[in-house]
């Protein structure tokens, strides 16, 4: 229907430029709970933000993040097909030590970088389009972490 139009309209040009998106979402992500940095325990020891940004392997997590929303607006159709996938992401996250409260951190994040990247075309319509899907991908998570 109408949700599922507004979220793949809003993500076609978005999703050709994962990791600029990826990156913005990650700063707020960051303000929003600069404790999450330390759970990148990368080799890189960065203590501040844009440095951490700049490391290849932060910019690898973006992009597997941007990845997985990808795959979710790719399978409007058919969410369930993530649902093994998403649980297991779930888990690897809960043995990483991110808590189940952080994803909703990241939909926040997320919701930012749609509000930054589309301007006027960020109504309440495409935002509540985005929160709801984005809250499948998270309850999924959820549930894997909790496994
Ligand atoms: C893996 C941190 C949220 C997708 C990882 C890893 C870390 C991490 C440290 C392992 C190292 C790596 O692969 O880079 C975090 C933190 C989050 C977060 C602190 C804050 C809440 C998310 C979210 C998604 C996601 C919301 C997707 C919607 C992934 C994927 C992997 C990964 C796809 C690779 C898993 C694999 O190796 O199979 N994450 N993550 N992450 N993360 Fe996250």
């Amino acid at each position: 229907g109408k949700d599922k139009e507004l979220i793949r309209d809003s993500w076609e040009s978005l999703g050709k430029n994962k990791v600029p998106h990826g990156i913005v979402m990650f700063t707020r992500l960051f303000e929003l709970d600069p404790a999450l940095l330390s759970l990148f325990n990368y080799k890189t020891n960065c203590g501040v933000v844009p440095e951490c940004l700049s490391s290849p392997e932060f910019l690898e997590h973006v992009t597997k993040v941007m990845l997985v929303i990808d795959a979710a607006v790719n399978h409007l159709d058919d969410l369930d097909s993530l649902e093994d996938f998403l649980l297991n992401l779930g888990r690897k996250h809960q043995a990483i030590g991110v808590k189940t409260q952080s994803f909703a951190v990241v939909g926040e994040a997320l919701l930012y970088m749609l509000q930054c990247s589309l301007g006027t075309g960020y109504t309440a319509a495409l935002r509540q389009a985005w929160l709801n899907l984005y809250a499948i991908v998270a309850a999924a998570m959820t549930r894997g972490w909790a496994k």
